[in-house]
């Protein structure tokens, strides 16, 4: 077996783009703007659904990766990185799945369903500060900016300097047998 099956190789790509966007735009946008400014319920709309979004998707990728034949591991000659590689990949779906649960319950805690989506009209509170899942949600989205930056730097490493064609594995084409 030469590569992922092709639905996994979309949602690599697809939730590459939401996941990268979602931390950026979390950090950069929707932190910085604060709570009185009008323009924080349409941030907040925009990132709670893209977020639920890739809750779905990492899911449904978890399930159709244990359910298709995949290609086996990358050896690079060392056990314990060929170790830390096979534990990182789980890493990345635990750590999006757990970031999507901590945004759902700042968003819980807050009573945002109803201010975002429903249009109750009522104020958003002065910020999330004191709800303990904004402060896992914070740390989280570190860890999944430092996996991010070693999985992709893990990833030009193989494709440059191993020159092993790891790229191809997710990418579509042919996948033999
Ligand atoms: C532009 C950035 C990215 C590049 C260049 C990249 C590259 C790669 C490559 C080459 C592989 C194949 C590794 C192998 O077969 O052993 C891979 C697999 C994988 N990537 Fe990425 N990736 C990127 C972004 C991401 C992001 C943002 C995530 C997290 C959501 C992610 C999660 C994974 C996972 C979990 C695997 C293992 C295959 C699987 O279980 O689906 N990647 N990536
Ligand atoms: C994998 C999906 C997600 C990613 C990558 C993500 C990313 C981020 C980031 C980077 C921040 C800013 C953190 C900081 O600077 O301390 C943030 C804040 C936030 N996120 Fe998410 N998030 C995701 C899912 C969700 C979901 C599903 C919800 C709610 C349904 C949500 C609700 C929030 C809220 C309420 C804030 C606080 C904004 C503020 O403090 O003003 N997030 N998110």
């Amino acid at each position: 077996m030469k590569r992922y099956h092709p639905i996994l190789v979309t949602l690599h790509w697809l939730l590459a783009v939401l996941v990268i966007g979602g931390l950026v735009m979390g950090g950069q946008v929707l932190a910085q703007t604060p709570n009185t400014d009008p323009a924080k319920l349409f941030s907040l709309k925009m990132h709670m659904s893209i977020g639920i979004v890739i809750l779905v998707l990492m899911v449904v990728r978890l399930v159709i990766r244990f359910a298709t034949q995949k290609p086996p591991q990358a050896d690079i000659g060392n056990e314990l990185l060929n170790k830390g590689a096979h534990m990182a990949h789980y890493l990345l779906y635990a750590v999006v799945i757990a970031m999507s649960a901590s945004g759902l319950a700042i968003a819980n805690a807050a009573g945002l369903p109803a201010i975002v989506f429903g249009g109750s009209g009522e104020a958003l509170p002065a910020d999330f500060n004191d709800i303990a899942p904004r402060a896992a949600h914070g740390i989280l989205s570190l860890v999944l900016k430092l996996l991010i930056v070693g999985h992709v730097l893990a990833a030009l490493y193989h494709q440059f300097l191993r020159k092993d064609s790891l790229f191809s594995r997710v990418w579509y084409g042919e996948r033999g047998s």
